[in-house]
């Protein structure tokens, strides 16, 4: 898949979202693109902080209660506080992480940060080339392939489009993983609100691409695993625990969705 490399006058989503996260890992392009967006849906903040609070307790759920050993990001995007391998060591030093993504200020960022640690590791990735995924060197030399993987998908299935078949090219990842292994999804929801269409065509606007999914839609993309407790639900509502106590209420947690389920 050819990578258009890094040009600071066209948006990317994950500058975007670096900056809808207050960080300063962005452009000026992303920044008009992230205020249209906070414009049209004030709340918009809210969500991604959820989608963050939401991963932070997936990766404790899987290596302190699953006891997964070892993660595999896709869509990890730019560093930002509690990051998916700092959450996941502090459980358990040894858990191993990869980091897949598309764009080449992530993956510098994430090299430059990672470059002294030893059990977490970089590699450029596209989700629409599963099999490119599974290739990489960093993804086939640094995971155990005989033991159970964690899969991360966290707000990146959104930018696939129905044309590029999601389900295919998420089979092909869990396919690869062990016997024992997790997938986790975050994922725009479809839904009856006005606002939910006015966000998913600002992204569209301004990235290029979003799909956003209905409910339904999103549990078929878990096809041929088993959904653990509480199944695919909107985002607060996945296992809240005391450090997110409870769901807040507000519309726009309705508007995301998040599932994990395991490989038998
Ligand atoms: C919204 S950010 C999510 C970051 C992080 N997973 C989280 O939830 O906080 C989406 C990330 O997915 C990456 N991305 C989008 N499409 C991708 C693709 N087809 N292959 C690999 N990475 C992709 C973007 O570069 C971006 O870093």
């Amino acid at each position: 898949m050819p990578n258009p490399g890094f040009d600071a006058s066209r948006p990317h989503v994950s500058r975007v979202y670096d900056y809808l996260l207050g960080g300063k890992d962005n452009f000026a392009a992303d920044r008009a693109v992230a205020d249209q967006m906070i414009a049209a849906l004030p709340a918009v903040q809210v969500g991604v902080r959820a989608q963050r609070d939401v991963l932070g307790r997936v990766v404790r759920y899987l290596v302190g209660e699953a006891g997964v050993g070892q993660l595999l990001d896709i869509g990890s995007g730019l560093p930002t506080a509690e990051n998916v391998h700092e959450i996941a060591q502090r459980m358990d030093p040894a858990t191993r992480v990869i980091y897949v993504d598309n764009d080449p200020v992530v993956l510098s960022h994430a090299r430059a940060l990672l470059a002294d640690d030893e059990a977490t590791f970089v590699a450029d990735g596209d989700l629409r080339d599963p099999a490119g995924i599974l290739a990489a060197p960093a993804v086939r030399d640094h995971l155990d392939w005989d033991q159970p993987v964690g899969l991360l998908m966290c707000g990146i299935l959104h930018y696939i489009l129905d044309e590029e078949d999601p389900a295919a090219l998420t089979g092909t990842l869990y396919r690869a993983l062990p016997p024992g292994s997790y997938v986790f999804i975050h994922h725009l929801l479809d839904t009856e609100d006005p606002a939910t269409a006015t966000l998913q065509d600002q992204m569209r606007a301004g990235l290029g691409r979003a799909q956003f999914r209905t409910m339904a839609q999103i549990r078929k993309l878990f096809d041929g695993l088993e959904l653990v407790d509480p199944g695919v639900v909107p985002v607060s509502d996945w296992r809240p625990g005391a450090a997110n106590p409870g769901p807040s209420g507000h519309p726009v947690l309705q508007m995301a969705a998040a599932g994990v389920a395991r490989k038998a």
